[in-house]
């Protein structure tokens, strides 16, 4: 798929299912993403993947995450919360480890690493697999980084869901016009 067929026509699946990336499209996916624009060469992403059993780890992370928000959920709430881990062969938490940095700052760094899950979703499109980003209160969770390695003032920036699409998702009209508009001073 050529480049600008990939960027226009990604959407997030409805549903993914086995077989994720092999090692070689995984090491393509990950050169794409280290390929994003980076201010100052900083090299601010951390990628962490989980696959496998560890998804389950990952699943129990993410109900006890849920646990510590409410901790009177119904144990039906705590288990749909686990299986969330479940609903791809391969998760990349996409992190950015922020460094103090005098010409480049906080923001930028952030937004280098949201530049590279972009460039991992639409890489693994062209490659043939579907991928969707996720965040919500677990992204913010000091708790959830420590378990994955990550110090605390690292910014969690996605959890993406890599798979092979089961169930698309529905299409987009892009709309440019009502978001554009040209200045002439
Ligand atoms: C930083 C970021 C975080 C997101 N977090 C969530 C999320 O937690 N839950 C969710 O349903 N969608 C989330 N989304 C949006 C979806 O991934 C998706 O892009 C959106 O539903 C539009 O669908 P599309 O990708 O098919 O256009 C997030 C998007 C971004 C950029």
């Amino acid at each position: 798929m050529d480049a600008l067929a990939a960027l226009t026509t990604r959407v997030s699946p409805a549903a993914l299912d086995t077989p994720g990336p092999s090692a070689a499209a995984l090491e393509t996916i990950l050169q794409a993403a280290v390929a994003a624009p980076d201010h100052g060469r900083m090299k601010p992403w951390r990628f962490i993947l989980i696959e496998g059993t560890a998804r389950e780890k990952f699943g129990a992370l993410l109900a006890q995450s849920l646990q510590r928000r409410e901790p009177a959920a119904p144990a039906g709430k705590l288990e749909a919360e686990r299986k969330k881990a479940l609903r791809a062969p391969l998760i990349i938490v996409v992190a950015a480890a922020v460094q103090p940095n005098q010409k480049v700052p906080e923001i930028e760094q952030v937004v280098a690493v949201g530049a590279a899950a972009q460039n991992i979703l639409v890489a693994a499109h062209a490659l043939g697999f579907g991928g969707f980003w996720r965040t919500g209160a677990n992204a913010y969770d000091v708790a959830m980084k420590r378990a994955l390695g990550l110090a605390e003032t690292d910014a969690i920036v996605g959890f993406l869901y890599l798979g092979t699409t089961k169930t698309p998702g529905p299409m987009r009209q892009g709309d440019t016009t009502s978001v554009t508009r040209r200045w002439a001073g």
